[in-house]
């Protein structure tokens, strides 16, 4: 890799070094998936090596007559779609010409399973024909999604398609926002929210129809939803269930529901050329940045898709692109480019800007997460590069916690990727890998995300449900019970769960809050210790992204502004501190850009809030200050993050106080700004990059961990005392399951008995 240009340098270098962190993942994860990447090739190989050609595209030339002509005249469908009505575009969709048949189908059945292509049109057709049907004369029509992104995003379109405000007849609702009306017959929802209203609500008496879309991902709600819905279906004779998926796993969900006809919607796709590196890519960023740059000099027009793992990456793509086009733009005339990135946190007006019209001809250069693998679908693109990862979370025993870990995609992921480029014409894929790493290296599917991540927050949910047994759910793929154990045992920890796994009077309250379990408690100590009103906006500033504001031309001012929030013990306490003075300065926009805080992350903060405080008063909690005694904010945090406690070993260094891993405080912390190392601390979140940092910590005393945390901590100095911990906590553990396991030797007894 060449070493030109300070700041690519640096961002590259950050890169590689993610990814030496990224093997030692794959070893953890016991996986001998970490060969796939290597070490062996330069960047600089990977055009000549792309030449490889393995032509694996699906062939289905019978597009309509005019569909096709129109693209022989060369107009990107970018053009198509400023040539047509919403309404002529509908017509275009491949589920339009089954529209009958499919309606028929779903009159006749309870359950059926929907098949198509990405782009057929499920998610935004489907909806609007059951509407126009009268399915919505007596009760809405639900559509879930995995993603927050597609559930905004396919919302708006629809309300246009049907010239109707958003939040209208058409709304979405994602956690902690809700824009629908008395009006909406069409709600577009996250399966989170569907989940936790099944809550309040255990027939969905208000839906006459749920389309659960993109079932495929598997998503930890959508597997849960999977298991109430189908008790659902059998109570309520008037509901119906769609279930929609891309094109795995449609069986499986068929058989689930006690084999219910699956409907397939014929594809129009174009036969997509796939070409693999050669041999392994050292460093994808910069792979990918030099195909791009490649097919835009020198391949006819259409646009370019290119798939990395997560933002940081995204940013740093999009820079080197940004880069290498002025570079090209001083010496001599270059096609336009317009780069554009997209990922789940970038602001929503940000986001939309992938499904505009490039001004005169440009070409698009779309940057994205998976979130383009299936979610969204972006018309025009020719070209697809495939870095062949993706990001998924993965609980992590080592640190006893879930983590996003960057992981090789799945070969039914890798080939979703590719048909992106196939949707508007034949188009070309670049995989930035081997083909014997797709052949024997990846995974034929995805893992359900139900067996690989922590379960606290579903536990807890079917708990209240009354689900006494919960290797008894009727779960599509169970999770591992160690999960469930696991699960059980962190909420237990935490004062959610009584010695045999029944919820305790706070399990009981935290359900009703829509936050992980730890967040929800840290709340609910707040009230004990008369500071909910502090914990609360922490708990508020912890559910948006980052509020500090840090544009790489101005580092340095950004960085002296955000110091001059730092409270010397926390930087949980920092947050408040920014919080308070926001809200002192009368929530001013200009405030905010005077001090490097996104005004929009905010005011997200303060919608949060004042959600969570409408909870509380339905719980007839009040609100109590502690006024400037932050030292119980502190306490209340250290009470709910224990379990992230760490002990001073080093400068700057600390090791996690029980699996004893090192963990670094973030140069970013206010801890480290101002030099102030604690004996102890406890964490939100550990951010795994080139080092194990530590996401917001907090000073803490030792006593408040034996005191808050007895079944991990006490104080004692002799050297045993970790020993000793672990046994006891073993044994604690043990015990517990034992007695669990007693209760249902009780239970089955009592059931062979009758
Ligand atoms: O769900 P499925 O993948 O089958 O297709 P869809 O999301 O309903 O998309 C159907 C068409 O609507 C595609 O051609 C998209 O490009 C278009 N669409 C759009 O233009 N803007 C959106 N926000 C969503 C979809
Ligand atoms: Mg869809």
């Amino acid at each position: 890799i060449s070493r030109k240009g300070s700041n690519l340098v640096r961002e590259i270098h950050e890169k590689q070094s993610m990814n030496k962190s990224r093997q030692r993942f794959w070893e953890l994860a016991g996986s001998n998936l970490g060969n796939i990447l290597g070490v062996e090739k330069t960047a600089d190989q990977i055009d000549a090596d792309t030449a490889e050609v393995g032509d694996q595209g699906e062939i289905d030339f019978k597009q309509d007559a005019k569909f096709a002509q129109h693209l022989k005249k060369g107009e990107g469908v970018s053009d198509f779609a400023k040539s047509k009505t919403l309404a002529q575009q509908r017509q275009y969709l491949p589920i339009f010409s089954i529209r009958e048949e499919l309606l028929r189908v779903i009159r006749e059945n309870q359950v059926i399973v929907v098949v198509g292509e990405t782009g057929s049109g499920k998610t935004t057709q489907l909806t609007q024909y059951l509407h126009e049907v009268g399915y919505t004369n007596n009760g809405i029509v639900g559509c879930t999604q995995p993603r927050r992104v597609a559930a905004m995003s396919v919302a708006k379109r629809v309300s246009e398609e049907m010239e109707t405000e958003l939040g209208d007849k058409v709304g979405y609702a994602i956690r902690f926002e809700d824009v629908t009306g008395s009006n909406t017959v069409i709600k577009y929802m996250t399966d989170g929210v569907l989940l936790r209203e099944t809550l309040k609500d255990s027939d969905l008496e208000k839906y006459r129809i749920i389309v659960m879309d993109e079932a495929h991902e598997r998503s930890l709600s959508t597997d849960v939803l999977f298991g109430i819905l189908k008790k659902v279906v059998a109570r309520r004779r008037d509901f119906k269930l769609i279930v929609t998926s891309a094109t795995l796993n449609a069986q499986k969900f068929s058989d689930f529901f006690g084999s219910v006809p699956i409907f397939h919607i014929p594809g129009r796709t174009f036969p997509v050329q796939t070409l693999y590196s050669k041999t392994p890519c050292e460093d994808y960023v910069e792979g990918a940045v030099k195909q791009a740059m490649a097919i835009h000099i020198t391949s006819a027009p259409g646009d370019i898709l290119i798939f990395m793992t997560g933002q940081d990456e995204i940013e740093a793509t999009c820079y080197a692109l940004q880069e290498r086009m002025e570079q090209l733009a001083s010496k001599k005339e270059a096609p336009k480019l317009l780069i554009l990135p997209i990922y789940s946190q970038l602001p929503a007006d940000l986001q939309a800007k992938i499904f505009e019209n490039a001004e005169d001809g440009a070409r698009k250069c779309i940057v994205a997460t998976n979130i383009a693998e299936t979610s969204l679908t972006v018309d025009g693109i020719f070209y697809v590069i495939d870095t062949g990862y993706g990001k998924i979370k993965v609980y992590n025993p080592r640190m006893g916690m879930d983590a996003l870990q960057v992981f090789p995609v799945s070969r039914a992921a890798a080939d979703q990727r590719a048909g992106r480029a196939g949707r508007t014409g034949p188009g070309t894929c670049y995989r930035l890998y081997t083909e014997s790493a797709y052949l024997n290296e990846m995974l034929p599917s995805p893992v359900p995300e139900i067996q690989r991540t922590n379960l606290g927050n579903v536990v807890l949910l079917l708990k209240s449900l009354k689900i006494d047994n919960l290797l008894d759910f009727d779960f599509m793929d169970p999770p591992p019970q160690e999960n469930i154990l696991n699960s059980m045992y962190q909420l237990w920890v935490l004062g959610a769960l009584n010695n045999v796994g029944d919820l305790t009077d706070i399990g009981w309250k935290m359900v009703e809050f829509p936050l992980d379990p730890p967040l929800a408690k840290m709340l609910l100590m707040g009230e004990q210790l008369g500071c909910i009103d502090e914990v609360l906006t922490i708990v508020s500033m912890l559910s948006v992204p980052s509020v500090f504001f840090r544009p790489k031309d101005r580092v340095e001012e950004s960085d002296a502004g955000r110091e001059k929030f730092f409270v010397q013990e926390s930087d949980h306490l920092t947050l408040l501190n920014v919080y308070k003075q926001w809200t002192s300065n009368n929530y001013r926009g200009d405030w905010c850009n005077d001090h490097f805080l996104h005004v929009k992350g905010l005011r997200k903060a303060r919608e949060v809030r004042s959600q969570l405080l409408d909870i509380l008063k339905t719980l007839k909690i009040p609100l109590t200050s502690c006024g400037l005694d932050w030292d119980v904010v502190r306490m209340a945090i250290c009470s709910a993050y224990f379990h992230n406690s760490a002990r001073l070993k080093g400068v700057g260094e600390y090791v996690n106080c029980r699996k004893g891993m090192p963990c670094h405080l973030h140069p970013s912390s206010a801890l480290y700004g101002l030099g102030y190392t604690p004996d102890y601390v406890v964490y939100h979140d550990l951010i795994l990059t080139a080092k194990e940092y530590m996401q917001c910590a907090t000073a803490v005393e030792p006593q408040w961990l034996a005191e808050l945390g007895p079944m991990f901590f006490s104080v004692k100095d002799s050297d045993t005392s970790m020993i000793e911990h672990k046994k006891k906590q073993k044994q604690e553990k043990t015990a517990m399951e034992e007695e669990m396991e007693s209760l249902r030797k009780v239970e089955e007894d009592k059931e062979r008995e009758r």
